[in-house]
């Protein structure tokens, strides 16, 4: 059965993937015009964006439990997620610059102002090299440094789900949750894996 449902998930291609990663920020882009995001379409899109970066990066931290624990195997799809939650992270950026804060000088003031910003950045600035290497040349390239240097990917997630508790005005359970399941995931992958035991052969007796 798992079998089955890890071929089918396997034939899904990665374009596909793609398409759809695009079609979330052209629909937010034509809600925004058409006043269905509501009377402040620019903080909602920023908002969405954000959001939906870091829904996708926990997704990419699960796959790896997933399969230990499920036997799922959503591995094929990892690579692709990753590029687009680091898109809709750039989008995310893109939107607070042009269209939220808009003037240059407005915008350093608001990265001394807000420190949720500075960590925000520094999880961008993690995610980035990520995103270069996510390819066959760099994994070819690499070699075993490739692994290494995508474990990074756990830094920028923590980092996400601590700019997302930082920015929250008042209190609210939501961002909380995020970095308690963020951190339940991490927490996964240091659990030690049972070693399967060599099956000993019981011994024969000698017939006196
Ligand atoms: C590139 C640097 C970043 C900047 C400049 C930035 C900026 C912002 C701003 C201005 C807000 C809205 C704050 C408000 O309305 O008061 C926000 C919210 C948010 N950001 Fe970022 N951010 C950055 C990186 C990231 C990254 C890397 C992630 C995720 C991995 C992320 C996830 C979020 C989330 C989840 C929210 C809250 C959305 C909601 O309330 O629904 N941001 N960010």
């Amino acid at each position: 059965m798992i079998d089955r449902l890890n071929t089918l998930l396997r034939k899904l291609p990665n374009w596909l993937l793609y398409l759809l990663g695009a079609a979330y920020p052209a629909w937010l882009l034509y809600a925004g015009f058409t006043g269905g995001l509501g009377v402040d379409p620019v903080k909602a899109m920023e908002h969405a964006l954000g959001k939906a970066g870091l829904q996708i990066l926990v997704a990419v931290l699960l796959i790896t439990p997933l399969r230990r624990f499920t036997k799922i195997n959503l591995l094929s799809w990892r690579r692709a997620l990753g590029v687009i939650a680091f898109f809709y992270i750039v989008l995310h950026l893109l939107v607070w610059m042009v269209l939220d804060v808009q003037i240059l000088s407005q915008v350093w003031a608001d990265i001394v102002k807000r420190p949720y910003i500075i960590v925000g950045m520094a999880s961008l600035v993690i995610l980035l090299p990520l995103a270069l290497t996510s390819n066959n040349w760099s994994i070819r390239k690499l070699g075993p440094r490739w692994r290494v240097l995508h474990k990074a990917t756990y830094l920028a997630v923590l980092l996400g789900g601590i700019h997302y508790i930082m920015q929250v005005k008042g209190f609210q359970y939501e961002p909380y949750v995020y970095l308690g399941v963020i951190i339940i995931l991490l927490a996964l992958r240091r659990l030690p894996k049972r070693s399967k035991k060599p099956i000993t052969k019981p011994r024969m007796r000698r017939a006196t």
